[in-house]
């Protein structure tokens, strides 16, 4: 399945500041997270690894600043949003779903699934 690439902001994304979008991936649509992280964009499905349940809140609040940590609404879960590690949490040691994120001069886009080299897809 060829999923569209979706533009998710017209800016550059604000460091430290969480966009949610939809994705669709494999034909389904996502709930997904993005972010720029000591000037790096990275973007997340917005999926726990502990019960595959939403990280964000019905707020939208996903993110700790201070500690720059991600952090699931469920049970709390803290993952680090450079390389969507789980620190804390009982899924510790587990990864977020890393997708694509491209900059170009119209804006952001979300292009799939995929992250940068050197992740766990
Ligand atoms: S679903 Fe995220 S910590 Fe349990």
């Amino acid at each position: 399945v060829n999923d569209p690439a979706v533009r998710i902001a017209r800016e550059p994304l604000e460091e430290g500041r969480v966009i949610r979008f939809a994705v669709q991936l494999d034909g389904v649509r996502r709930g997904a997270l993005a972010l720029r992280w000591h000037g790096q964009v990275r973007a997340w499905l917005d999926t726990c690894r502990h019960q595959s349940l939403p990280l964000s809140a019905p707020d939208g609040h996903v993110f700790d600043a201070g500690a720059g940590e991600l952090v699931c609404d469920r049970h709390g879960a803290r993952y680090r949003p450079d390389t969507g590690e789980c620190t804390s949490g009982p899924c510790r040691g587990a990864f977020l779903t890393a997708l694509a994120l491209e900059e170009r001069p119209d804006g952001t886009w979300c292009t799939g699934r995929g992250g940068p080299a050197g992740l766990a897809p």
